[in-house]
């Protein structure tokens, strides 16, 4: 393990009206360097696909989402070792996890820099994780995809147009993780209907999805937004208290 190296992972009780289940959630920041120590918990076919990546930014985005998956999985289910979990990709480049003792379990991924984020959670309780870094060139493509109503919403916010721009597209991206359709989705599809502010945290609901919601916070230029089952109760402030020390050191 390098110095440059932060790992959080945190289990976490979703609570639902007469159940409560697992999941997990896991943020690592390291630079390519210190995430070569990770290489050995690569499945097999895992290392076969890194090995063949050309891009170093994309072995390291890689590297970093495998390796928070992984660690977000063991929270749940320690009994599986990391190099015999395979998290493959769906038709659609989502991620689904394989070679696990315990069935049912899948992640949802994030990466940006030198951060990765993800969520292990069970099948019966879908959830999307995205993290986005403000980003000004960014800002205005991503201005073109944000209605009337999702611009007054912003300003009721009393935030900038930039910044709530940001949040309201990592809470889309983070939905269109839970359909797996990633934003091909029509972007009609996903838009937000409410959002409150409560400091650095955010909590939004979607005009067409109405069974989800997505909590986001929002600290040191960086947005990291979750998207569940609206009924659903769930202790993130561990993990988001972590996400804001990263973003701090960055
Ligand atoms: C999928 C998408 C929402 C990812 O958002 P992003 O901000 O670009 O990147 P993030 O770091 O937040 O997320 C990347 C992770 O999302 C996951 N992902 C990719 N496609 C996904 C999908 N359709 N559904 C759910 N998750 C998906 C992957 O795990 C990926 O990480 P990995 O490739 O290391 O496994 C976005 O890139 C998108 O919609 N792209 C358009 C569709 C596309 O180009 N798909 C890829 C080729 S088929």
């Amino acid at each position: 393990m390098n110095i440059n190296t932060c790992c959080f992972t945190d289990r976490i009780a979703l609570t639902r009206e007469n159940r409560i289940l697992p999941a997990a959630c896991s943020m690592i920041t390291a630079n390519m360097n210190a995430l070569t120590a990770y290489l050995p918990q690569l499945h097999i076919v895992e290392r076969e696909y890194y090995d063949g990546l050309k891009s170093e930014r994309r072995k390291q985005s890689y590297l970093l989402g495998r390796v928070a998956a992984k660690n977000a999985l063991a929270a749940i289910a320690p009994e599986n070792k990391p190099d015999s979990v395979f998290i493959g990709f769906g038709v659609f480049h989502f991620p689904v996890v394989k070679g696990l003792k315990t069935p049912n379990l899948q992640v949802s991924i994030s990466h940006t820099g030198n951060i990765g984020v993800a969520l292990a959670f069970e099948e019966e309780h879908p959830m999307g994780i995205d993290m986005e870094k403000v980003d000004d060139d960014h800002i205005d493509a991503i201005r073109d995809h944000i209605s009337e109503q999702e611009r007054a919403l912003i300003s009721a916010c009393g935030i900038a147009l930039s910044i709530g721009c940001t949040i309201v597209w990592s809470m889309k991206e983070a939905v269109s993780k839970v359909l797996r359709t990633g934003m091909t989705a029509d972007f009609i599809v996903l838009e937000i209907d409410s959002l409150q502010r409560n400091g650095m945290f955010y909590e939004g609901t979607f005009k067409y999805l109405k069974q989800y919601k997505a909590v986001v916070i929002y600290v040191n230029e960086h947005a990291c937004a979750v998207a569940l089952p609206k009924k659903t109760q769930f202790p993130l402030l561990n993990f988001f208290n972590a996400f804001s020390a990263v973003t701090q050191k960055i």
